[in-house]
């Protein structure tokens, strides 16, 4: 069978972990990379032998040979990028947020629509986790009663010094949220997901602990540690923690607490959901258990494992129970979910994939402005 062959812009952090995912799904290949800092591309490549390291994305574009095109730049190049990928005519796996603001995210949500051929996904991973699609089902069967209530947070501490810096704290090159667009973000997504249903409303109140930072003045590679820098002092106006009540439309109430300043929390996803008949809870560093609650007999800690999974979650699980399987997984597994669509001839007008879709993704840029708001306006934000 005929590979998928793909193409990734921006080889920063994120980009080994796509590559790696493109190549386990058996089904594509990757061709060529590129990035504004081109050295750091050809060593990339080197270090992860890619054939082609093109100068521009315009090179990339007009490569008859690539299908696919993955977009991990930052965020403030997402738009733009991603115009000019659905406009040459290649399939598109973005990096999330999908834009800087509703703006931006509305006129490739636009875009798409009049591509239908286009198959588009945003990298929405936590979603993707076996347990997680295992609890999506479970929790539409009714295994846990009706949900009442939600809750969960997104931890991590490599903001917490005043001597870390990226980015994400500039609203130039991230949009106007750092902590509820980069990494909010990604509990919503999960929370929607399990629960099939949307947040209609919000209620904030959102901090930046750390109001003027220090910024090296040299090339520093995302959550990678500064030393022996010089710096310069940088005004940040962009939260680094924050907490949101949501309520669902289907009725469940909720709250998450989001941090990148909570010293020894790394990336702590976590989501508890509260059903009328038993409880389940999740958290993405220990992505391969699950525990679930009850009242009349005793509370579970549950191993996942495929031959006890829903038959629609085993096809995002690949190793036996007991083989820990976890993020890398889960990204190779929404990557790989993603191919499939293109090569079963999907189309996104009439077919539900299990990955995040632009018009998923411009919804959750929605909720996230409307967060924003409230924090400012101290009021509910309704967003439908
Ligand atoms: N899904 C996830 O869990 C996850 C995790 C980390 C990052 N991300 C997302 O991935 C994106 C990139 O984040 P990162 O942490 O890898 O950032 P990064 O700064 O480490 O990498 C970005 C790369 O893009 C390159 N770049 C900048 N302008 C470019 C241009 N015009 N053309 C080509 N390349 C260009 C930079 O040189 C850099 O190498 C962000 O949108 C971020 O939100 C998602």
């Amino acid at each position: 069978m005929k590979k998928l062959k793909a193409a990734v812009i921006g080889m920063g952090y994120i980009s080994p972990s796509h590559i790696e995912s493109i190549r386990r799904t058996g089904i594509a290949e990757v061709k060529a990379c590129t990035d504004v800092n081109h050295e750091l591309a050809k060593q990339k490549a080197a270090e992860m032998n890619i054939e082609y390291v093109y100068d521009s994305v315009e090179e990339i574009l007009n490569d008859p040979e690539i299908d696919v095109i993955h977009n991990c730049t930052p965020n403030f190049l997402h738009k733009e990028i991603s115009e000019k990928i659905i406009k040459a005519g290649k399939h598109l796996f973005s990096e999330k947020p999908l834009a800087r603001n509703s703006e931006e995210s509305a006129v490739l949500v636009d875009l798409l629509k009049k591509n239908p051929d286009i198959v588009a996904a945003v990298n929405f991973i936590y979603r993707m986790n076996p347990l997680v699609q295992d609890m999506k089902d479970k929790v539409a069967e009714g295994e846990y009663g009706k949900p009442r209530l939600v809750h969960g947070s997104y931890l991590q501490d490599w903001l917490l010094y005043d001597t870390d810096y990226n980015w994400r704290l500039e609203k130039e090159f991230s949009g106007e949220s750092n902590s509820i667009a980069d990494i909010g973000s990604h509990w919503i997504d999960t929370a929607q997901t399990v629960l099939n249903s949307k947040i209609v409303n919000v209620f904030s109140s959102l901090k930046t602990n750390i109001p003027v930072r220090k910024k090296a003045k040299g090339m520093v590679e995302a959550f990678s540690k500064q030393e022996n820098q010089d710096y310069e002092d940088k005004k940040v106006d962009v939260e680094d923690s924050g907490m949101v009540m949501v309520e669902f439309d289907n009725g469940t109430q909720g709250m998450f607490l989001v941090s990148q300043v909570s010293a020894g929390r790394k990336c702590r996803l976590d989501l508890e959901i509260n059903g009328s008949e038993a409880s389940c809870y999740w958290n993405q560093e220990m992505a391969d258990q699950m525990w679930v609650g009850h009242r009349d007999k005793p509370n579970q800690q549950v191993i996942r494992n495929p031959q006890l999974m829903s038959p629609h979650s085993q096809q995002h699980t690949n190793l036996a129970a007991g083989h820990p399987e976890g993020w890398n997984d889960a990204m190779t597994s929404n990557v790989r979910s993603f191919y499939k669509f293109i090569l079963d001839n999907k189309k996104l007008a009439t077919d539900k994939p299990d990955f995040a879709t632009f018009e998923e993704a411009h919804y959750i840029i929605r909720l996230v402005e409307a967060i924003l708001e409230s924090n400012l306006t101290k009021k509910w934000v309704n967003i439908q």
